[in-house]
């Protein structure tokens, strides 16, 4: 405690404390929070050079629970809580999963998440298992965990906290908020993976109220990227059998998918989609070459960047975000597949020189 005490010494106090005149909530609202938000904005010098525009990363495995997720968590467990509730559901790709188990144990209620079977990454089940969470993993895709999260929360006493609660959209919104007070302007384009399309509709709602407020003078072009194999809104269908590697996004029936066109119409931006093998060349060289490890679905936003400069499609000398949505150590097969092997070596510096190349 007392470390904190030092004159001018400050800790971040999560999106709620720092938002709270932007926020739903009263001297009533019991504040969960885990001190989420005010992530890294991370100038990305080679993906600028490459790209020709100035690029930032806005680093969002860098939450409490290592994604975006948290920050729409804090205000849908605090309001849960104001409303007595002692239980929460979430269905989940499964950092959602994660966020709702570590907050809803913050707060002393039981968290109820359900997954696809097998089609969710080891870091993400671990982090609900350790936040003792009740797991179910359901025979189906997310789509059909969502259905059953809502019918359980429709039925018994349990309160859903999907992005369908309004709660985690205004939540999430505080992104948007954080790239225009450390900029100090908004950007021309601000891309990001999309999924259930949550994020998206949040960020476009932060960064229109900005404006409104005339905290910003401009507003962004809202740019998403789905993956191929699960890209509902691209292809103006629901997708039944979604696949993509990238599963955090691998969703065939978006539960905000208007507000997301409306984000993308409103806002002259686009809806796209990156196959699986761009998906993971923008992985690796987001990790490679500016050190920020996200987790495949977050590099989808990046892939989508680099398509469209190949097709030279991409405007030049524009200010662009890129929100990298998770972290990299919840899903690490990826990497690992097809890296080289460790090399091992003895305790013996020539030897280890040698292995370096130093000799
Ligand atoms: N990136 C990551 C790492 C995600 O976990 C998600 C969504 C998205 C992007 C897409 O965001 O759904 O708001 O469009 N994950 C949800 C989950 C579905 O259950 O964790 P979205």
């Amino acid at each position: 405690m007392s470390l904190f005490k030092k004159s001018g010494a400050h800790q971040w106090r999560g999106v709620i404390k720092e938002y709270e005149k932007r926020l739903p909530v009263s001297s009533k609202t019991p504040i969960v929070t885990l001190n989420e938000g005010g992530t890294p904005l991370i100038y990305a010098c080679v993906l600028s050079e490459m790209l020709g525009n100035d690029v930032w990363l806005k680093f969002e495995g860098a939450n409490p629970t290592g994604s975006f997720k948290d920050r729409g968590m804090t205000m849908a467990i605090s309001k849960a809580a104001e409303d007595g509730a002692k239980a929460v559901i979430c269905a989940s790709t499964g950092n959602t999963s994660a966020s709702a188990a570590a907050y809803a144990t913050k707060a002393g209620m039981v968290p109820v998440v359900l997954v696809p079977q097998g089609k969710i990454a080891m870091g993400k089940l671990a982090q609900a298992i350790a936040h003792g969470a009740k797991l179910l993993q359901v025979k189906g895709n997310f789509d059909d965990c969502l259905t059953l999260a809502k019918q359980l929360s429709e039925q018994y006493p349990v309160s859903l906290v999907n992005s369908v609660n309004p709660y985690r959209i205004e939540g999430q919104k505080t992104a948007s908020f954080e790239v225009i007070d450390a900029l100090g302007f908004a950007p021309d384009i601000h891309v990001m993976p999309v999924g259930n399309a949550g994020n998206i509709t949040a960020y476009w709602k932060g960064y229109k109220e900005y404006y409104a407020d005339r905290i910003s003078k401009s507003l962004p072009a809202m740019w998403g990227f789905q993956a191929k194999g699960a890209a509902p809104i691209v292809r103006g269908k629901i997708v039944k059998n979604p696949e993509t590697l990238a599963t955090a996004i691998r969703i065939g029936n978006p539960a905000s998918w208007k507000q997301a066109e409306q984000a993308r119409d409103e806002s002259k931006g686009l809806i796209d989609m990156v196959s699986d093998a761009e998906i993971l060349s923008a992985y690796r060289l987001v990790a490679a070459k500016e050190g920020v490890f996200v987790e495949p679905s977050s590099a989808a936003g990046l892939a989508g960047l680099i398509k469209y400069k190949a097709a030279k499609k991409l405007p030049k000398g524009k200010k662009i975000v890129i929100t990298v949505t998770g972290n990299g150590l919840k899903d690490i097969q990826w990497i690992l597949n097809g890296a080289d092997k460790p090399i091992t070596v003895p305790v013996d510096v020539k030897k280890a020189a040698k292995v370096i190349g130093l000799s």
